[in-house]
């Protein structure tokens, strides 16, 4: 997160005496990436956050590749993905390669009886369908329809859903994940170009300091195990932090989109960068007003990405037979392009009401087992003539 937050209480100078009311001292532990020099916070602890009891083993959640080298176009559909009561029950890796998973996720109740926290990766998790409170040790934030969930790695976390119909869409990175550096300025504040600004981003408002001694079990995934560790004290402890690492929340619908006389590439529509992959926002907008424009893509070459559509609402006029919920993947090294008519369609409408988020990889996407579950296997002749 390229701006400083403050929440709770903290001392006026770091690594200096901070005392609880009976006298005894706060424990402070520095949150960095990047060895020291990434972003980090600065955070205050009711207890010693090192105090572990057991760990009670471990089990792989890597996922099972069912194509390793993939040169056909998919389209999958989303939601025939089977609802579990267990969050991490319920994310199936759709596809993945060394520096992502993408992921997606139906789970039906609250995470009640264990905290996770994700060591391999930075989280983003996009909000389909479901509301509720994402809480994490350095504070909560409140979620709904259309939010990214930004979790840094390591960030100790809990999704508390208001309901049982969620559905989620998460990009699981490897890589940090970062708002795009063109977006910023030397400083790193967003520059009016930018198709959103800081007071779009929302930082944790509300933070749980729980003072609790007992067995608390923490799921720790590592190298694509989640480890059950016990921890002697509660794990939302701090009574205070500040810096640069901490989750935060970006809607969908506060994206401001660029639009032009004639059809704008996708890097207009980007959200996030990683050095692996971007994530693009496609959302409701005008078309493009030049009198004689093709607001419909042109035919495109991914050469050397993956791209993967993952259609949220609105009407997808580039594509036919596509729903909401749907992953579309048009690897890399073939060309792609609007279905049968779609250009000729898009011919004079003046404004679209589609919403999407797309990732574009730089490696090749593995399809996985649990992706040909819901996959349609004659996508990719979907451009013949008929
Ligand atoms: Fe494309």
């Amino acid at each position: 997160m390229p701006f400083y937050h403050k929440l709770g209480k903290i001392p006026h100078k770091r690594h200096t005496v901070f005392k609880k009311p009976d006298g005894s001292l706060y424990s402070e532990q520095l949150f960095g990436t990047i060895g020291f020099d990434g972003m980090s916070s600065n955070s205050y602890h009711e207890h010693r956050p090192t105090q572990v009891k057991e760990i009670r083993g471990s089990y792989s959640v890597k996922p099972k590749v069912a194509t390793a080298n993939n040169i056909k176009s998919y389209r999958f559909r989303g939601f025939q993905v089977i609802p579990h009561p267990d969050y991490l029950e319920s994310r199936k890796v759709m596809l993945t390669n060394s520096d992502v998973d993408i992921i997606l996720a139906s789970p039906q109740e609250s995470t009640n009886d264990y905290f996770y926290k994700n060591t391999d990766a930075d989280e983003l998790i996009f909000i389909h369908k479901g509301s509720g409170k994402l809480r994490t040790h350095l504070g909560n934030l409140d979620f709904k329809y259309g939010d990214y969930l930004l979790i840094p790695r390591g960030v100790i976390y809990k999704l508390d859903f208001d309901d049982e119909n969620n559905r989620l869409f998460i990009v699981e990175s490897r890589r940090p994940i970062y708002t795009p550096k063109r977006y910023r300025n030397y400083f790193g504040q967003l520059l009016e170009h930018s198709p959103f600004c800081e007071r779009d981003l929302r930082q944790p408002y509300e933070l749980e300091t729980n003072d609790e001694k007992g067995d608390f079990l923490i799921k720790v995934k590592k190298q694509g195990e989640i480890f059950d560790m016990i921890y002697a004290t509660h794990p939302f402890d701090v009574v205070g932090y500040d810096g640069y690492n901490y989750p935060y929340a970006f809607s969908i619908h506060d994206f401001e989109p660029i639009t032009g006389r004639i059809h704008q590439p996708p890097p207009v529509h980007q959200t996030f960068e990683t050095d692996a992959f971007v994530v693009c926002s496609f959302c409701p907008r005008k078309y493009d007003y030049h009198p004689e424009s093709i607001p419909a893509p042109y035919n495109h070459s991914n050469i050397d990405s993956d791209e993967v559509l993952y259609y949220v609402d609105g009407d997808f006029m580039s594509r036919n037979d596509i729903e909401a919920g749907h992953i579309s993947l048009h690897p890399a090294g073939i060309p792609h392009g609007p279905h049968p008519g779609a250009v000729e369609r898009s011919i004079g409408q003046t404004e679209t009401e589609e919403l999407a988020v797309m990732v574009d990889t730089f490696k090749p996407l593995m399809v996985t087992e649990e992706a040909m579950k819901i996959a349609d296997d004659t996508y990719h002749k979907s451009w013949l003539d008929h």
